[in-house]
């Protein structure tokens, strides 16, 4: 290795590579999904793609790619090993109905080891042994194009549905009908400077544990829909090419620690000095990470207008930063200011729960005790066990799994119906909103002023929920007069209309946009009213919205509120 590679300088490569190509860069979507009901976060750069993999056109063609931030929620307890984190970006790029294996194996390769000059000696590739049950071939295509790239016979492995077979619910067994998946082939790296660990098994392999090799890239080749009987060919097959640019860079730089890239380091600099301790220490490397990696995810899902709470995305940030504070304890570190909120909150319940934990410990700890003190007094399954451990008794971990599951499962079936509600039934109403959604925004600027930006939108049947940049609470003269103007513009009937612009014509026309994005060079540009230099609002948007803004009910806000500093919340209605 001649050089260490940054986080930045490898996505910058990444994107000038696959837009040389022809592939038009798309920004990446927020980590917490817009009406999806699968999932409480986008866990990988395909999802919020669906429907253009399921056949629906793409305006920005049939040639995409980006990098894209994730959140895999399910990789928590993970996080602490060499490589798992909980956020990170995903590079992926395309083909909808474009080129095929023929050319993303080799451009993959390409820019591995020309572009960032990844060692070919290293690399080791998977690909699909077929699974007769469901009629599926073994994909001896992909294995040729690796042997002709120059990767030798002995580093093709082949695996079954459980690795090289992708969807977002995994195993072709487990895919509901109408899910889009297919036979994948998977890139890794191996560190020869680490030996292997016979913990994890006798051999080493590409997919073992040990930490000795790390899967940096992805391309799954999305031919299949699932149907009642098994499986048929998509309209259109796809490339969906995912790589994990933490773990890209990792190697690139051949350091088999990810928390060893820059972006870590002023988290590790920072925990080294106020606790005195060393990250080399191998006695207190996990608690490092775990910090490292829930910091950030937890500052990235703020970003995203998520707050603590108790349920869905909120519950998964909460969890993410008590974690993050009892490490940092464990460390006698100190974290951010901007986890304090959540901190003195926790701290209120700790001593609570340190008491009821002394009141149970005279004997062993049930399943239904650890979940009662995660549960009300927010002590991670970590604590409890690591309290136990000093006390000498013994905790049902399996009874605690049973109640997290059950738990998990009655706060997972509200989200369903949060988002799913509408969606199937009323997506008309939802539009409404979306529509609406621009007026308000406009709207408040008129009222409060330029620094009013969208931070956040999140839109169901019931209700549009729209959060902005304003420092103070609004008087309710001030919504009044909001809501007042938006009734005005759906009195006026103004037609709603699209075009796709180029980003520089875009910006010009003043169309609002989230600054600190990126956009592809072509974008499109919904706005209300006659013409583009008249039209009342303008905004960077994908749509969908009604044609005429006289289809929209009464609009009534029926709450204002704080999300966090300096980020307030409307939610409203139409009244009927
Ligand atoms: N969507 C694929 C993955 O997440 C690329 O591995």
């Amino acid at each position: 290795m001649s050089r260490k590679w940054t986080l930045h300088e490898v996505r910058q490569k990444y994107l000038d590579f696959f837009k040389a190509k022809g592939h038009t860069i798309i920004p990446s979507a927020s980590l917490v999904p817009e009406n999806d009901p699968t999932t409480l976060f986008t866990g990988s750069g395909m999802q919020p793609l669906v429907p253009y993999l399921l056949g629906k056109e793409h305006q920005l063609g049939t040639r995409l790619a980006n990098s894209q931030k994730c959140f895999r929620a399910e990789d928590i307890e993970e996080v602490g090993d060499n490589r798992h984190t909980t956020f990170f970006e995903m590079l992926g790029n395309w083909s909808l109905g474009d080129y095929w294996k023929q050319e993303e194996l080799p451009w993959l390769f390409e820019f591995l080891t020309k572009e960032i000059k990844i060692s070919k000696e290293r690399l080791w590739v998977t690909c699909f042994e077929g699974d007769p049950a469901f009629g599926l071939p073994r994909d001896m295509e992909s294995a040729e194009i690796w042997e002709k790239l120059g990767i030798p016979k002995e580093r093709i492995h082949f695996y079954g549905g459980e690795k090289n077979w992708w969807s977002r619910s995994g195993h072709p067994e487990n895919m509901p009908v109408g899910e889009p998946g297919g036979p994948d082939s998977e890139v890794f790296y191996e560190f020869t400077q680490v030996p292997h660990d016979p913990k994890f098994g006798e051999k080493c392999h590409p997919n073992c544990d040990c930490g000795r090799f790390m899967e940096i890239g992805n391309s799954v080749f999305m031919e299949y829909r699932k149907t009642e009987n098994g499986f048929e060919k998509l309209p259109r097959r796809n490339v969906d090419f995912g790589g994990g640019l933490e773990r890209i860079t990792t190697a690139a730089n051949d350091e088999p620690d990810v928390f060893k890239i820059d972006i870590f380091a002023p988290a590790i600099d920072a925990l080294e000095q106020t606790s005195g301790k060393s990250y080399s220490n191998a006695l207190h490397q996990r608690s490092f990470r775990i910090i490292a990696d829930h910091t950030r995810a937890a500052a990235k899902l703020m970003e995203d207008g998520v707050a603590p709470s108790n349920v869905g995305q909120g519950y998964m940030l909460r969890r993410l930063l008590r974690r993050a504070i009892l490490f940092a304890d464990k460390l006698s570190a100190r974290l951010d200011e901007r986890f304090r909120e959540e901190e003195k909150r926790f701290r209120k319940t700790l001593a609570d729960g340190l008491r009821h934990f002394k009141g149970l410990s005279a004997r062993d700890i049930s399943g239904h005790d650890a979940f009662l003190l995660f549960s009300s007094y927010g002590f991670p399954l970590d604590l409890t066990l690591d309290l136990a451990r000093e006390g000498g008794i013994a905790v049902d971990i399996d009874g605690f799994s049973q109640e997290f599951e059950k738990h998990q499962e009655v706060s997972r079936a509200g989200a369903e119906k949060k988002f799913r509600g509408g969606l199937a039934d009323t997506s008309e109403v939802s539009v409404k909103y979306h529509t609406a959604t621009h007026l308000l925004h406009q709207a408040l600027r008129d009222v409060l002023g330029g620094e009013v930006r969208q931070k956040g939108s999140n839109i169901t049947p019931e209700r549009l929920r729209f959060d902005f940049s304003f420092p103070r609470k609004l008087t309710s003269e001030e919504v009044a007069r909001a809501e007042k103007i938006v009734n005005e513009k759906i009195a006026a009937n103004l037609p709603v209309h699209a075009v796709t612009l180029s980003l520089g014509e875009a910006q010009k026309s003043g169309a609002l946009h989230f600054f600190d994005e990126k956009y592809p060079d072509k974008v499109l540009v919904h706005y209300i009213g006659d013409t583009l230099e008249t039209a009342y609002s303008k905004e960077f948007c994908g749509g969908p919205h009604v044609q005429n803004t006289g289809t929209l009910g009464h609009f009534k806000v029926s709450k204002e509120e704080a999300v966090s500093a300096g980020v307030r919340r409307i939610k409203a209605i139409f009244e009927t």
